[in-house]
């Protein structure tokens, strides 16, 4: 067995002993070690505490600088990773004042990123998408969900889920897979929206489930994309073999998906940029997770989620970084969480519990990622020095990450 000691570490942060999800006030309370020490065998956190109930020799142990912190890796439980190209032509147009529904007019958007992916093989896109996986690693994450939803046809979405197959299998990452068929209607399907319904639920979740290639169902229901009914049509197809929602809600407007998704039983609601009152309050009684995705906002420039609203009303709140070519084209977490701060008010005990321990729960990982306890995954960020937890969103775009350790290797 391989043993590693890290002592001196100056906090050791999320060290809960029991994992529960975290709504409301209680996503403030992010417990910590000051002065610790870690003890990990092979790939599991076997022992922390404080420095002066310290009892292993200390020539075994690896001393760490003063300032050092050690954060559980973050979870991101909403990503588009797997893509094909990039949408800088329209991120220009943006700039020169095109809105996501001009551009998706254009043929552009979804459907842009769908061509091409469909003409992308699939070795050249799991070779892109593993770099992106790399990356995101490095920044710190250790756990991600990855959609699919940029084929739009039976062989573009097999392409893309196997290549998330492929991904699980070679990566040192938890990955959960997510078939997000209903993203977009092909051109060819949009004035028969019931044809394409019919091709998702009898040849692509057939297909998707005897290869075993999904662990949830997402749809994007939005104005001019799915609605509620649509949206009900496909999840409790998916539900039939055994894939929980994870949804798309509420980005650019109300359209009634909220109470919908929930009475479809969602893990999680994603986005809910645009919320009533009464949505709010709804949000705040829902079991499952309210995830934000501030990036995609801060892309597009729109207004970020209310999350001081949802808190108050007892949400889960959840963080993630939508990591896609369209909205949000950085999977860099440490930028989700500073953004959440700086423009949704997040208190950063809030951001690292939302990224960490909740972003677990989205995707049923609780057990195994989430926080540094005993038993979980060693799967560790080791900051630079730096003057306190308050420091790493304050020093925005800065890396303050110096190794990351995921189960029990340094990548
Ligand atoms: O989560 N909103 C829908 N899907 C993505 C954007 C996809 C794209 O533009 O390629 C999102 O923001
Ligand atoms: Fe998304």
């Amino acid at each position: 067995m391989a043993i590693q000691i890290f002592t001196n570490i100056s906090l050791i942060v999320n060290t809960r002993e029991e994992s529960v999800l975290l709504r409301g006030k209680e996503l403030a309370h992010l417990p910590v070690i000051r002065d610790g020490y870690i003890v990990i065998e092979d790939d599991i956190i076997a022992e922390l505490g404080k420095m002066e109930d310290f009892k292993h020799a200390s020539s075994q142990s690896t001393n760490l600088d003063v300032g050092t912190i050690l954060l559980p890796c973050w979870c991101d439980s909403h990503t588009h990773l797997v893509f094909s190209g990039s949408r800088e032509n329209e991120f220009v147009d943006k700039i020169k004042g095109l809105s996501y529904a001009d551009i998706a007019a254009k043929g552009g958007g979804i459907l842009n990123s769908a061509r091409r992916l469909n003409a992308t093989s699939e070795d050249e896109l799991f070779i892109s998408s593993w770099k992106r996986l790399e990356e995101v690693s490095k920044m710190g994450t250790g756990a991600i969900e990855i959609k699919s939803g940029y084929g739009l046809s039976l062989e573009g979405e097999l392409k893309m889920l196997r290549v998330i197959k492929r991904l699980k299998e070679k990566s040192p990452l938890l990955i959960k897979s997510t078939f997000l068929g209903a993203h977009a209607y092909p051109s060819e399907y949009k004035d028969n929206h019931e044809e394409y319904i019919r091709l998702i639920v009898n040849e692509m979740l057939p297909a998707i489930a005897k290869d075993k290639l999904a662990d949830y169902i997402d749809v994007f229901c939005e104005k001019g994309f799915f609605s509620p009914d649509e949206m009900e049509m496909v999840c409790t197809a998916g539900k039939k073999f055994g894939l929980k929602p994870k949804l798309h809600v509420n980005q650019l407007n109300s359209i009634g998906g909220i109470e919908r998704a929930v009475r479809l039983g969602a893990v999680s609601l994603d986005h809910l940029e645009t919320l009533s009152e009464d949505e709010i309050s709804f949000l705040g009684k829902f079991t499952g997770c309210a995830t934000l995705l501030p990036t995609a906002a801060f892309f597009l420039g729109m207004h970020c989620s209310p999350a001081r609203d949802l808190i108050n009303s007892g949400a889960a709140v959840t963080l993630a970084s939508d990591f896609n070519p369209g909205s949000s084209p950085s999977g860099n977490m440490n930028f989700v969480i500073s953004l959440s701060c700086i423009e949704m008010k997040m208190l950063p005990e809030e951001a690292i519990n939302a990224a960490t321990i909740n972003g677990a729960f989205a995707m049923e990982i609780e057990k195994e990622c989430g926080s540094i306890s005993v038993g979980k995954k060693a799967n560790l960020i080791f900051t630079k020095p730096v003057s306190s937890l308050a420091y790493l969103p304050y020093s925005f775009g800065n890396n303050q990450i110096d190794k990351v350790m995921l189960n029990g290797s340094f990548i």
